[in-house]
C-alpha cells in the first residue's frame, strides 16, 4: 500500500511517501480500508519527535491519528464491526496517513451518516477533544459562561459547537480574518485578538477553555469566576495559580472514545454540529499539510484524501 512514514524525527522534509506492507488484524482489530485521514498539530509535534516520551513508538512509523474509512477484514473476536461498515476513528497508536490502517474497537465508531469520508475524518481527534474538556471534566451546563480559546481551529470550531448545544453562552477568541466564522459558528461574543484584550473586556466567566497556552493561559485566571474551571490542552495550569483565584485548573489528555463518537455522530446527523474543512490535499502532499498545519492558523481542519 502506499503511506506517509517518518523514518527520522524531523521537519515536514521527513514525511517520505512509499510502499508499505498492508498490515493484518489481530485479535480485537480491524483492518480499515483509509478514504481520508486528518492533519492535527498532534501529528507534527509527533513527527518533530517532541512527544516521543509520551508515546511508545520510534521511527519507522505511520502518522496519523484520526481518520474515516471502511471496515476490510476484522480480526478474531470482534463483534462489533463487520466487513464493509464506514467507520470513523481517533486511533491510540497513529498509523492513518495510509491506505490501510488497523483499529482497535473501541476506538471506531459508525462514521455520520450525513457526511462524506472527507468531512467525517476531520472530526475524531478535534470533536472528541473538545467533548472531554467541555463536557467531562468541565461539566459545562446551560446558562453558564464558556470562553473558548483559538475558537477558529479544528478543536476550538468543534468546541463552539458543544457549548451552544449545551445552552452555554459563548465568547469566542480569534484573529479579524475569523470573527464572522466565530459567528458562522454561533459564537455569542466573538473577540477579535488583533483588536481587543480580551481580560479588558471579559468578565464573569464560569469555564476558559485554552488551546493556546502562554500569555493567553496567564491572562485567562482573572476573567474567571470562582468556583470555576481553567481547562488546557496545551500547557499545565500552575495549581498555585488555581488556588490563588479560587478556580480548578487542568490539563486535559484527549482519550480514543467510541461511546462518545457514537454520540458526536448523531449530533452532525442531526444538523446540530457541522464539520469545517478549510483545504483538503492528497495523501502524498502531506508535507505541505504539515506545513500549513504548523503556522498556526488552520480555519477548520486539513484532511488528506487518501482514495
Ligand atoms: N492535550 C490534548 O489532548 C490535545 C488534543 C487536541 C489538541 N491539542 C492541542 O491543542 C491545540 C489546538 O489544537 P487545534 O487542532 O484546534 O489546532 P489548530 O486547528 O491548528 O488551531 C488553529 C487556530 O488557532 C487560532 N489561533 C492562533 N493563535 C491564536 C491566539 N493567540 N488566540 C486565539 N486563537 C488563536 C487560529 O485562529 P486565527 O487564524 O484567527 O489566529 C486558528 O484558527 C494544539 O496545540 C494541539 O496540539 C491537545
Amino acid at each position: 500500500m502506499k503511506a506517509i512514514r517518518i523514518h527520522n524525527y524531523g521537519g515536514p522534509e521527513v514525511l517520505r511517501y512509499e510502499d508499505v506492507a498492508v498490515p493484518m488484524p489481530a485479535a480485537g482489530e480491524l483492518l480499515i480500508k483509509v478514504q481520508a485521514a486528518s492533519v492535527n498539530p498532534l501529528d507534527w509535534k509527533t513527527r518533530a519527535g517532541y512527544l516521543k516520551d509520551f508515546f511508545p513508538h520510534s521511527p519507522p512509523f505511520i502518522p496519523g491519528w484520526d481518520g474515516s474509512g471502511v471496515v476490510e477484514a476484522v480480526g478474531p473476536g470482534v463483534t462489533k464491526f463487520k466487513q464493509g461498515d464506514e467507520v470513523y476513528a481517533k486511533t491510540n497508536r497513529d498509523g492513518t496517513y495510509a491506505e490501510y490502517a488497523i483499529l482497535t474497537e473501541p476506538e471506531a465508531a459508525l462514521k455520520p451518516k450525513s457526511v462524506d469520508h472527507l468531512q467525517a475524518a476531520a472530526i475524531p481527534v478535534a470533536a472528541l477533544t473538545a467533548w472531554q474538556a467541555l463536557l467531562e471534566k468541565s461539566q459545562l451546563a446551560a446558562g453558564q459562561k464558556v470562553l473558548i480559546h483559538g475558537a477558529a481551529g479544528g478543536v476550538g470550531s468543534f468546541a463552539v459547537q458543544l457549548a451552544k448545544w449545551k445552552g452555554a453562552y459563548v465568547i469566542g477568541t480569534a484573529s479579524a480574518k475569523n470573527q464572522a466564522f466565530l459567528e458562522e459558528l454561533g459564537t455569542d461574543e466573538p473577540s477579535d485578538y488583533e483588536k481587543t484584550r480580551f481580560d479588558d473586556a471579559v468578565e464573569g466567566v464560569d469555564v476558559v477553555f485554552d488551546t493556546i497556552g502562554g500569555d493567553t493561559q496567564e491572562r485567562s485566571w482573572k476573567v474567571l469566576n470562582k468556583g470555576g474551571i481553567l481547562i488546557s490542552l496545551v500547557q499545565p495550569p500552575a495549581p498555585e495559580l488555581a488556588a490563588k483565584y479560587g478556580v480548578r485548573a487542568e490539563m486535559l489528555g484527549m482519550q480514543a472514545d467510541s461511546a462518545q463518537l457514537a454520540e458526536i455522530a448523531k449530533l452532525v446527523d442531526s444538523g446540530r454540529v457541522k464539520v469545517f474543512v478549510e483545504k483538503v490535499l492528497a495523501l502524498s502532499d502531506a508535507r505541505q499539510a504539515h506545513e500549513l498545519s504548523e503556522k498556526g492558523h488552520v480555519r477548520g481542519k486539513i484532511v488528506l484524501k487518501v482514495v
